[in-house]
């Protein structure tokens, strides 16, 4: 991990903030992404993880601050500039639309059209093509998924989690954002979903990872940012802390350690 200490910063933010009426969900955040990282976000419930990916990619408005891409000042005020800028976000409470179909979910809002003059003129959608590169990614990701026709709602929370993932491998260009990928799923689907985040870095991508579990964080991640009643306790390289410290900078036991 050492050779990362020297890649260059792909995103940044600077004093991000959330209010909610009274409540401050997120207050005067700073985060910086390297080329090439898995960076992740811990915290307890309500630290303020889930916010500050939202603020980042334009999915809430945020209440002030900014965000940088290579050092420019990006605007980014909704989930189309967000991926404009090269960001794929897998949400934690909006992963798959349920009522339409692993194919539709996949490609929502970057359907290929038929290459002819039905697509060009009519906009007729190419689903032979779109559900061959499905089926030809899901092999290679291992994803076992046998009817990509069907409604999302009607595969469990493991087998929608791995498509969502998919959808960042399939897409993502620089950034990939994940909110708690392996919240809810079983021993065999968490350990697909961490491949599948290996995966994304193997691909060139630099990653941001909420997550409860240390053990992911340890194993699979370079740094680390503590969160804790909406701002940041500490930001570690994960090669000097362990388990306990990283509780610790949770619940406020340990304090500070940002650098
Ligand atoms: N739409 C909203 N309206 C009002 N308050 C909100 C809203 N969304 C989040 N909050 C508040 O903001 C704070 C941070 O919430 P957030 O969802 O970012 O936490 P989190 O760290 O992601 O938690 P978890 O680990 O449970 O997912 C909480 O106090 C929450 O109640
Ligand atoms: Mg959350």
């Amino acid at each position: 991990m050492e050779h990362l200490k020297s890649a260059k910063t792909i995103l940044q933010a600077r004093g991000l903030s959330k209010h909610y009426g009274g409540v401050v969900a997120l207050d005067a955040v700073d985060l910086d992404l390297r080329e090439g990282e898995v960076l992740a976000i811990v915290g307890d419930n309500g630290a303020g993880k889930s916010t500050l990916v939202k603020a980042l990619t334009g999915a809430i408005a945020k209440t002030s601050g900014k965000v940088m891409i290579d050092g420019q000042e990006v605007r980014i005020d909704g989930p189309a500039d967000a991926k404009a800028a090269g960001m794929e976000t897998v949400y934690q409470d909006l992963a798959l639309v349920n009522e339409i179909s692993i194919t539709k979910n996949m490609f929502l809002g970057r359907e290929i059209v038929k290459d002819n003059l039905f697509g060009k003129l009519f906009g007729v959608l190419d689903f032979p093509k779109m559900d061959a590169k499905i089926q030809d990614l899901f092999q290679k990701l291992d994803i076992r998924i046998a009817d990509i026709y069907r409604d999302a709602e009607a595969f469990s929370g493991g087998q929608r989690q791995a498509v969502a993932l998919a959808k960042t491998v399939m897409f993502g260009k620089r950034i990939a954002i994940l909110d708690e990928p392996t919240a809810a799923l079983g021993v065999r689907e968490s350990k697909m979903a961490m491949d599948l985040v290996c995966s994304l870095k193997d691909h060139g991508l630099s990653v941001i990872m909420i997550t409860h579990n240390m053990q992911h964080v340890l194993n699979h991640c370079d740094r680390v940012i503590v969160m804790r009643l909406g701002k940041v306790a500490a930001v570690c390289d994960v090669a000097d802390v362990d388990g306990d410290m990283l509780v610790g900078l949770i619940t406020g036991a340990i304090e500070q350690k940002v650098g």
